[in-house]
């Protein structure tokens, strides 16, 4: 999929009628949904089914066959009730799988609606949100899945960046460190969904394994049931009428919730958390006595395996964390800010294992992390609608004027290089031939022709050459390039309400309005180092040529003869030598007294400057040559603009 993709394309339909996005968080243990109106400065607004803005993803259906969902479901279950929790997966081509996720949508689309929450069809588009480890094929899946549902706009975005999202416009972060590295640690009822976010882009770095806080309310669950008076028939019941189970383990997540809700309260046996009992059969109560010393005592089970090794629950957050800090440190990359999402991140000590892996990088939690993701998927849905006609101008402009304007760029490009490696390949290039040939370590001008070609493509090569061709690259880039760019897209900027100079390659994320380049510096630096790079590559390809080409353009080892000339003018006699030394082994003496340092020292000003004009001709002989430069870079800075500009059409208001 292109870089730049308007939410219509994505569904293939026009959104023009659309007043509404509803952010939608099916997670594996319970589902929230979010308004924000597209028009308007408002904040998105949680939605509730039965007063309930999180609802327990469970369904059963009804004599009927109509899907009764969520707490509902499993409040009023019963023996014969087919109860069914934590569906959600990554698409597959189950048929049951299918139908319930189906079925959920359509549910809690139409519960909406009847509700009056929501105003359906052409002008309600929902967003879904999946893991960020999830493939784009997956993503697409999952998409083509839920549009089956009835639904009649869906699409389906990165929970990661909603949430990231979310922070900031909830103030949780501020813009300095929306704008950095922000490790997303979503801990979730299944999974822990770690992830970098550094401005548009997004990197998933742990799928959190078999870590979900889902593992604590089944130990709860056990652990109760192994201290039942009734153990045994609990355990047939359960077995029997899996729907008691679940009611049961439900009973166990809603305890532990209150429990970390407020764990000084319930420091002893004689003070556990009280949510009332489940009637099992209307014969077996069942209540689990959350209090500090059980939950002390299930945390140090080994409930978690990873990689087939056994830990605690607090133990493998420790070593997930501590794995994610080392594929980082591997990738050079480090979070400026850690923010806490999902329900599991309540736990106290979540926030302590974070601060004790991560010392140095701060972490923050919003009031209810459990809600974030979906009041983020509806701002990022909002922002999508809005920005449909600025991405179809910037993609004109991309198609129609990009070419054209690097085109006419590129003789400062390649005069800014002619000036900056005329100085290079006469100090590092020619200067040590030049001193060989002198010394009779070469025998004659030709071999020491050969000798330059050679090292020049060499030099071309290094890190030095690297190093010098990115500066100029850089400053052709941030300047006169940027400059040109920013003159035709500021327009189309201020039409979308978003700050001119966020499509300029420094320009800012989330910067408000300033007028500029963002004085944070590069937003996202990985964008405009990546093309530097790139371009450095192409540049370095074309040089080689170049090289080659001066000598077709002054003819056979006209350059170095040249250059030689500079220095033997000096000593009158020019024309003689000059042909006296393309014919002849000149000898070695008279070479030193000819080329001396001190000789070679004073004309080394000269002879740059004739490399630079030299230089120069060339890109102008070789017209070839620039197209491709042209066509190549080209390329590559259309690609970074795209990135550029899909981070900054989260800017808009
Ligand atoms: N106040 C709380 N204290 C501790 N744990 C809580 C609290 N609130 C919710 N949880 C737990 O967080 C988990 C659910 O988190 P969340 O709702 O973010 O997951 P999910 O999105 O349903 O699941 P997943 O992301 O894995 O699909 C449950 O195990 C729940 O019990
Ligand atoms: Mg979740």
């Amino acid at each position: 999929m292109p870089i730049l993709t308007t939410l219509e394309e994505r569904l293939g339909t026009s959104l023009a009628s659309v007043v509404e996005v509803v952010g939608f968080d099916l997670g594996h243990s319970g589902t929230r949904t979010a308004r924000r109106y597209v028009k308007g400065a408002d904040n998105p607004d949680q939605l509730a089914i039965s007063g309930r803005q999180n609802q327990p993803t469970a369904i059963r259906y009804d004599q009927q066959g109509t899907p009764v969902i969520g707490h509902a479901a499993i409040m009023g279950v019963s023996a014969e009730m087919n109860l069914t929790l934590g569906f959600k997966a990554p698409p597959s081509n189950d048929p049951r799988y299918r139908k319930l996720m189906r079925d959920w949508v359509k549910a809690i689309y139409d519960i909406h609606v009847r509700d009056k929450q929501i105003e359906g069809g052409a002008e309600t588009c929902f967003i879904v949100g999946c893991p960020s480890g999830w493939s784009e094929e997956w993503v697409q899946q999952y998409q083509a899945l839920l549009t089956g549902a009835g639904v009649p706009l869906l699409a389906v975005a990165r929970e990661s960046r909603a949430a990231l999202m979310e922070a900031y416009e909830s103030q949780l972060i501020n813009l300095g460190e929306a704008e950095k590295r922000v490790l997303m640690i979503d801990l979730g009822s299944l999974t822990a969904d770690i992830s970098l976010l550094s401005g548009r882009e997004e990197r998933p770095y742990d799928d959190g394994g078999p870590l979900g806080a889902s593992l604590i309310d089944k130990a709860i669950l056990e652990y109760t049931l192994a201290r039942h008076k009734d153990r045994a028939r609990l355990q047939d019941a359960f077995e029997r009428y899996p729907g008691f189970r679940a009611r049961c383990e439900y009973h166990c997540r809603l305890a532990k919730e209150e429990y970390f809700n407020g764990p000084e309260l319930y420091q002893t046996w004689d003070s556990p958390v009280d949510i009332g009992t489940v009637n099992v059969q209307n014969r077996y109560q069942f209540k689990a006595p959350v209090c500090k010393p059980m939950m002390e005592e299930i945390l140090s089970q080994p409930l978690v395996t990873i990689e087939g090794r056994r830990f605690t629950w607090p133990d493998a957050l420790r070593w997930i964390l501590q794995r994610v800090k080392q594929r980082l440190r591997e990738n050079k990359s480090r979070p400026e800010t850690i923010v806490l999402v999902g329900g599991a991140s309540q736990m106290g000590f979540v926030g302590q294992i974070c601060s004790e892996v991560f010392s140095d990088v701060p972490w923050r939690r919003g009031k209810e992390p459990v809600l974030s993701v979906s009041l983020g998927l509806a701002r990022v849905g909002r922002v999508d609608i809005l920005t449909i006609g600025f991405v179809e101008e910037i993609r004109r402009f991309l198609d129609s004027e990009l070419p054209g304007l690097v085109q006419e760029l590129v003789p400062v490009l390649t005069d800014a290089l002619s000036k900056a490696l005329a100085k290079s390949l006469i100090d590092r290039v020619i200067m040590p031939c030049l001193k060989e040939w002198r010394d009779g370590k070469l025998a004659t001008i030709n071999d020491m022709s050969a000798r330059v070609q050679q090292s020049a493509q060499v030099w071309l090569q290094s890190d030095e050459a690297r190093q010098q061709i990115g500066e100029v690259v850089s400053e052709w880039l941030t300047g006169p390039v940027q400059r040109k760019i920013a003159e035709r897209t500021n327009p189309i900027c201020s039409r979308y309400r978003l700050p001119t100079g966020s499509l300029t390659l420094t320009g800012s994320t989330f910067l408000p309005s300033s007028g500029g380049v963002s004085d944070l510096g590069v937003s996202d630096p990985t964008v405009l180092s990546g093309l530097i790079t790139a371009i450095v590559g192409i540049i370095i390809y074309i040089l080689g040529f170049v090289i080659m080409a001066i000598l077709e353009v002054t003819g056979p080892i006209g350059w170095i003869i040249s250059l030689v000339l500079i220095v033997v003018a000096t000593i009158g006699g020019a024309t003689a030598v000059y042909e006296w030394m393309q014919n002849r082994n000149i000898p070695v003496s008279l070479r030193k007294v000819t080329l001396s340092d001190g000789r070679l020292e004073k004309n080394l000003g000269e002879m740059r400057s004739k490399t630079e004009d030299q230089l120069r001709e060339t890109f102008k002989a070789k017209p070839e040559l620039t197209a491709q430069m042209v066509e190549e870079i080209s390329r590559e800075l259309r690609e970074a603009l795209e990135k550029t500009a899909d981070r900054a059409r989260y800017l808009a208001s």
